[in-house]
């Protein structure tokens, strides 16, 4: 099947009790056995639910995985994903990803005798020469805010050489554009949150896994932690994937206008998409993905310049997150990136001037008028 048909029929079928084309919300804590050790297959909530196995089966679907496991945000997936690594390993991570993901590494999980080095990854050759041994390499791509490309499959034979995972945070792309584990990658997760759900009206997150023995363990940790996706959640996430593939076709096409915009404006010192040819990544994201995305960052090139044009967007909305059918504008200093200090951050190249906009579906005139009017405020 195609992937359009894969986002609107994977893992649902028409409720056996009754015909409903659309999967319910099992909004139950418990199911009722006929006797004891006899039951349907569900015993209780937190350990299985119809609506978040379909969503399940759904994700595992769309990303080519073997299985697939929801937790109740993005941050609880990772942290599922982080519980395959034993104190005494080491943990890569490319060195500029999400702040959340920066702030449970190295303030929640290195307290556990886990290592963690953070490295300049989309460079797969200088990577491998400099990143020294480790269990796991954590990567996005492209990176969040500063859009760098890593190369999937260089990265993934850099890891396998070592006998480590290769884990990729795809909440950017969206399998709709990029498919890392057909790449290489031995498990994705997502922030559902943003572009898979798509309707800024639920938070998640997932682990696509191909390896049963992962499998295996991300089922027993989401039984074991809890931290589950609710059924509510799970039936709003699996709304939005039946929308994903068209959703991501307007995206994409946004966001190449508004880029080119951006590039053309004099007040705008650098816009970071890999769309543009002369992007370091462009060859590596044309090869790897089948599209661009609709994140992009831009450096006005001060804190004030930025907040100007924060304060002064109205179809853009100024807030958290991203991958919503709005638009959604941001500053990575003081919200997404917060988590770093001020040295991490300019060591980065995350500037105060720096701007991060996650554009939506609605008219690209009426996007591209918004950001003038905030733009001649400016
Ligand atoms: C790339 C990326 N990964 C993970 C997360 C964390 O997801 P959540 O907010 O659902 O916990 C985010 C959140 O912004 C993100 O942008």
């Amino acid at each position: 099947m195609g992937f359009a048909t894969e986002c609107i029929h994977a893992g649902q079928e028409p409720d056996p009790a009754t015909g409903a084309i659309i999967t319910p919300i099992f909004q139950t804590s418990t199911y009722v056995q006929e006797g004891l050790g006899r039951h349907k297959g569900y015993e209780y909530a937190r350990t299985q639910n119809p609506t978040r196995r379909a969503l399940e089966k759904n994700l595992a679907a769309l990303e080519g995985g073997s299985d697939a496991y929801c937790y109740a945000s993005g941050m609880a997936a990772t942290n599922a994903v982080l519980t395959l690594v034993k104190a005494g390993q080491r943990v890569v991570v490319s060195d500029n990803v999400y702040g959340g993901t920066h702030r449970l590494f190295t303030k929640v999980l290195a307290h556990y005798g886990v290592e963690f080095a953070f490295l300049e990854a989309s460079d797969a050759g200088a990577f491998d020469a400099a990143a020294g041994r480790f269990d796991l390499l954590w990567i996005e791509t492209p990176t969040n805010p500063l859009m760098k490309v890593c190369d999937i499959a260089a990265l993934s034979a850099v890891a396998r050489k070592r006998n480590a995972l290769l884990v990729v945070d795809n909440t950017f792309m969206s399998p709709a554009l990029q498919r890392p584990l057909a790449l290489g990658a031995d498990i994705v997760v997502h922030s559902t949150t943003k572009f898979l759900n798509g309707h800024s009206d639920s938070v998640g997150g997932v682990a696509v896994v191909k390896d049963p023995a992962h499998a295996q363990w991300l089922q027993f940790y989401q039984n074991a932690a809890g931290a589950i996706l609710s059924p509510f959640d799970s039936w709003l996430v699996l709304r939005g994937t039946k929308t994903l593939a068209l959703r991501m076709r307007q995206h994409e096409e946004n966001g190449k206008r508004v880029a080119e915009y951006l590039r053309g404006q004099a007040k705008i010192r650098k816009v970071y998409w890999p769309g543009f040819t002369d992007h370091p990544g462009y060859v590596v994201q044309r090869r790897q993905a089948s599209g661009f995305g609709s994140m992009i960052s831009f450096d006005l090139g001060s804190r004030e310049a930025a907040a100007r044009l924060l304060e002064t967007v109205r179809l853009c909305s100024l807030g958290e997150s991203l991958g919503g059918i709005e638009t959604l504008i941001s500053h990575p200093a003081t919200m997404t990136h917060a988590g770093y200090t001020q040295a991490e951050r300019d060591a980065l190249g995350i500037s105060d001037g720096l701007v991060r906009i996650s554009v939506g579906c609605e008219d690209a005139e009426d996007i591209l008028a918004d950001l003038q009017r905030a733009l001649d405020a400016v």
